[in-house]
Order: structure tokens, then C-alpha cells, then sequence
């Protein structure tokens, strides 16, 4: 198969090539008028660009078909132009061994329509057993909860921190950390942390009434904290650090100050936090409630920055679907964190590298960078001789409403909802096919 007449992003900039894919690699790239009509998907016109990779959803499968499965994710990821999902450990049991992992690897692939890896979790009872374990099973790293309790009787990472329940374990602090670093740092795998400090959620801790109480009870101090202290343990401990989800000025502040210490330490936003604040919680409500909250205009701002200067090197969704009821039919207080994403996150990172003026922002951010991050280059992330040809042709003169009948996530609400992208995905090639059917592959680093 050839795809001629497309704008191709390049590791080396836009190019106007023909891509020539065989056995689901791209095998070379000529320029335009090489192919002949036979094998020829026309591209004219269409931007072509390396399949997007989302190092962070939450498939909440195995455990809650209700909220999303590896199907509906999948399609959903597939639909938004992603082409590889790396999904977070906290489905149920939790992925905190390699005999849970080679489980869910087996539950995936017989519905994946997009490639897909997977975070192993660590905990504060995990063993150096466990993390080699589950690097060996081809986990692409491990994810460390600083705010989330474990519950042993259901194997379950929770969203609070009781911690008088003899049945709960503590959220992993810095002590689990600098005890199992030296063993992640063998592995050479990066350990994601979810970086709200446990102490001030405890000191912060209020009645949730209204959302400026969200952001009172985790306030970003907590992350910038947290941030400063796993980066000097990256750094006392050589292990790469990936920060989830960073949220606030003050975060980026601590990863300003992490430059040049030498520490490996990589840091990934979201659409939510770049695009909204906490002035959009009047007309959002309780579909703003995520962790880390989403916060000021000025922290959006700061993000933004950040993101353009490359101290934040790469956009993920965290894609974290609950119901209807769990997130709408409720209070502030009692709604459960986080929304669906998946399927929004090249829409919104193109147009934020057309406000900045070079598309190619967005493909490090989406693409190149996660890839190289989570040790998949240049299988992934990029259009080159020998990659994967995952392929996503876009239409830059055609725009895209993000309603609800756009979504196929099985959770039909979004913060996005109603709003109009510039661009328009056209196809979508997962390793040289036409994405749809399940045949998803487990990809290890
Ligand atoms: C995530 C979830 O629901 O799994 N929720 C969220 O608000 N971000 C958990 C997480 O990523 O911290
Ligand atoms: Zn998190
Ligand atoms: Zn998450």
C-alpha cells in the first residue's frame, strides 16, 4: 500500500511524500507522483502523522464494564486518531504482579482495536520481586499513587487515605520510594508518580461545599512538594521519574528547579489543564472534579508555558470514564475523580500547536516524546523507514465538534462537550490497516 499526496510529519519536519508500507512497517518514503494507481490511497491535501500514544488512560478494565472496557476504550482512542494506549494499573485486582499483568494482557488483546502497554503498579507492600516480576512481563514501568490507599481484601487502589482501617495499606510516601528505587532504577524503566503529597492532603483536608473547597483540600503546594521530592529521589537514585498529570504553576516550578541536576525526570500535562479553570466550574460543575483539580487561569497559563518552552515535554489524557451517576447524579463531594479523554487529545494538541504556529508541536507532544519516554521509539512515534505505520490523516480545512454523538467512550459526557476543533481526522491505520477491527498488540519497551 502507498498513502501519496499527504503532508508527512517527519521526525525532520513536514514533508510531501508518498509512504509505502508493507508488512505493517513503513518500508520507504518517496516524493510525491512514485506510486502507482493501483496500490494508491489518495492523501491529497491531508496532513499525515504518526499514530498518537496516550501514556495515560484507565481502562477500568478488568472490574467496572460499567465505566469503560479495553472495547470501548479502544474504539474511543481509535476514533480520536491514538493508535497506542498505555493503561494505568488501578483496574481491579490492580496490576501489582506479573501473573496480574499476564492477565490482563490476555483480557485486552481479545479487544483491543488500537495497540496498547501497560503500567504495573507499586504499592507499599511491593517487593523487589514484584517490580522485577512485572518488568519482565513487559510492563512499560511502574505507577506510584502518593495521595491512594490500598485495600488488601479487594486488591484495590482507592481514591482516599483512611488510614485507621486495618484492612487499608498507606499511600506509598518517600520511605517505599528510596527503599524500592535502586530496584527500579535496575529495571531502567520510568516510575510514574501521581504527585499530590499525602501529608497535605491530610493538613488540607475540609468539607467539600463548593469547588473553590476542591481546591483548598488539594491545594498545589501538594504538588509542587511532591514533585521536589521524587525529583530528588530520580536523582539520588538514577531512576527516570515520570510525572503524571501535572496540574499547577507551582509544579512546574519544581521541575524548573530539577533542570540541569541531572535527574531523569520527564513530565506529562492534560487537555483539561490547559484548556480549562476553575472559572469554568459554574458551568461544569461536577464534571470538573478530577485529582489533581484542575485550577486557576494563571496555572493554565503557567502550563501552557511550559509546555511550549519543552520543560513539559508531553500531553496525556488520563482518560479516567465513570458513570453517568458517579459523576453527574451527585454531589461535589461525593462525585467520583476524573472524565474521558482518550478521544479528544489530538484534536485539542493541534490546535494548540496551530495557535503556536508549527504542527509539529503537537507530534512530540502526542507522539515523539512518549514514545522516546516510555523506551517504544522509533517503533513508535514516528514516521520513518522501519516504523510501526501507524497513521493518522487529518484534514486541516474541516472542523470537528466534540458532542456527545462524536464519543465512543462508553461515558457520553465530557468537559470538551460542544466545542469545535479545526481539524478533522480523515483515517486511521493501525500498523498499515485501516483501524477497527481487534487486533491490538501488547506493546513492551
Ligand atoms: C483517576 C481514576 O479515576 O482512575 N482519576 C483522576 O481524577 N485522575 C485516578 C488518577 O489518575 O489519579
Ligand atoms: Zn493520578
Ligand atoms: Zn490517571
Amino acid at each position: 500500500m502507498v498513502i501519496s499526496g499527504g503532508t508527512v510529519y517527519t521526525p525532520a519536519g513536514p514533508k510531501p511524500l508518498d509512504v509505502y508500507v508493507t508488512d505493517g512497517k513503513i518500508e520507504r518514503l518517496e516524493a510525491w507522483g512514485s506510486a502507482s494507481d493501483d496500490l494508491r490511497v489518495d492523501a491529497t491535501g491531508l496532513l499525515i502523522l504518526p499514530g498518537a500514544i496516550d501514556v495515560h488512560v484507565h481502562s477500568r478494565d478488568p472490574g467496572w464494564p460499567e465505566k469503560e472496557t479495553f472495547g470501548s476504550l479502544t474504539q474511543a482512542a481509535a476514533a480520536g486518531g491514538v493508535t497506542t494506549v498505555v493503561d494505568m494499573p488501578n483496574t481491579l485486582p490492580a496490576v501489582d504482579s506479573p501473573e496480574i499483568l499476564r492477565a490482563k494482557v490476555e483480557r485486552a488483546q481479545s479487544q483491543a482495536v488500537v495497540d496498547f502497554a501497560l503500567w504495573g503498579l507499586l504499592r507499599t507492600g511491593s517487593t523487589q520481586a514484584a517490580i522485577e516480576g512485572l518488568a519482565r512481563a513487559g510492563a512499560i514501568g511502574f505507577k506510584a499513587y502518593l495521595g491512594y490507599a490500598w485495600r488488601h481484601s479487594t486488591r484495590q487502589v482507592l481514591y482516599t487515605m483512611d488510614l485507621d482501617d486495618p484492612d487499608l495499606e498507606v499511600p506509598p510516601g518517600y520511605r517505599t520510594l528510596a527503599r524500592l528505587a535502586p530496584v527500579v532504577a535496575s529495571t531502567k524503566l520510568p516510575l510514574a508518580t501521581h504527585c499530590e503529597d499525602p501529608e497535605i492532603l491530610i493538613a488540607s483536608s475540609q468539607p467539600i461545599l463548593s469547588y473553590q473547597d476542591v481546591l483548598r483540600a488539594r491545594p498545589a503546594i501538594a504538588e509542587g512538594i511532591a514533585v521536589a521530592k521524587v525529583g530528588a529521589l530520580a536523582e539520588a537514585h538514577g531512576m527516570h521519574i515520570h510525572i503524571a498529570h501535572l496540574s499547577s504553576a507551582e509544579g512546574l516550578a519544581a521541575i524548573r528547579r530539577l533542570a540541569g541536576s541531572g535527574s531523569n525526570v520527564t513530565v506529562e500535562t492534560c487537555p483539561q489543564y490547559l484548556w480549562l479553570s476553575d472559572e469554568d466550574a459554574p458551568r461544569l460543575g461536577t464534571l470538573l472534579k478530577m485529582y489533581p483539580p484542575v485550577r486557576t487561569a494563571a496555572d493554565r497559563a503557567a502550563l501552557r508555558e511550559g509546555l511550549m518552552r519543552g520543560q513539559i515535554g508531553m500531553v496525556a489524557t488520563d482518560h479516567a470514564p465513570h458513570t453517568d451517576a458517579e459523576k453527574l447524579g451527585t454531589s461535589l463531594a461525593d462525585a467520583a475523580p476524573g472524565n474521558p479523554g482518550v478521544q479528544t487529545l489530538l484534536l485539542t494538541c493541534l490546535e494548540l500547536a496551530r495557535e503556536a504556529g508549527d504542527l509539529r508541536l503537537a507530534v512530540r507532544w502526542v507522539s515523539e516524546n512518549p514514545a522516546k519516554t516510555l523506551g517504544i521509539f522509533p517503533r513508535k512515534g514516528a514516521i520513518q523507514i522501519g516504523s510501526d505505520a501507524d497513521l493518522v490523516l487529518i484534514d486541516p480545512n474541516l472542523r470537528t465538534v466534540a458532542d456527545l454523538a462524536w464519543m465512543r467512550s462508553k461515558q457520553r459526557h465530557t468537559p470538551f462537550d460542544g466545542r469545535e476543533f479545526g481539524f478533522r481526522i480523515q483515517s486511521v491505520y493501525l500498523r498499515g490497516e485501516p483501524v477497527g477491527p481487534v487486533r491490538g498488540q501488547f506493546v513492551t519497551p
